[in-house]
């Protein structure tokens, strides 16, 4: 019995933890420093991220976080990307996105992408909230 409690407590304390990330909570403690090596080589090669800078093979992504999907100006998007992503980007939304682009929305352009480990997530939205 007390295990059985033992293992209910610790259930709620961890759909607590989840729920606690929906304001982005959960990326408190990513690095920027470490994001922008990871962007630099996972990212860099089909975005840019300076203010102006021109797009790539992808997105500018300045600003990217609190900002309105598919909006880079002067980018075509696919239409698949088009149709799926009407969201505004929350640093959860990207860190699905961006840890399985393909799953996320199917057929998109960054599909080619496989996708960022867990472990990089963090740092990375850490990098990219401070792009702004
Ligand atoms: C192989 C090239 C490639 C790589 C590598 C890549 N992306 Fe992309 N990314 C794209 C393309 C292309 C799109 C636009 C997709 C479309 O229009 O179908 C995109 C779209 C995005 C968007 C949505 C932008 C918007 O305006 O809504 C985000 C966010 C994003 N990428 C983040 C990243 C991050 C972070 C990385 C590194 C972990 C990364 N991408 C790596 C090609 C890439």
């Amino acid at each position: 019995m007390r295990q059985a409690l033992f293992a209910l407590t610790r259930l709620l304390a961890l759909s607590a933890v989840t729920t606690s990330c929906g304001a982005g909570f959960c990326f408190a403690a990513g690095d920027p420093a470490k994001g922008a090596a990871i962007f630099e080589r996972e990212c860099a090669l089909c975005h840019t991220i300076g203010k102006g800078e021109p797009n790539r093979f992808g997105p500018n992504l300045f600003g990217i976080i609190e900002r309105k999907a598919a909006a880079a100006p002067g980018y075509d998007y696919s239409p698949e990307f088009i149709t799926m992503a009407i969201w505004t980007w929350s640093p959860d939304a990207i860190a699905s996105f961006i840890a399985a682009p393909g799953l996320t929305i199917p057929g998109n352009r960054m599909s080619v992408f496989p996708g960022v480990p867990d472990a990089e997530i963090d740092d990375l939205i850490a990098y990219l909230a401070a792009q702004k």
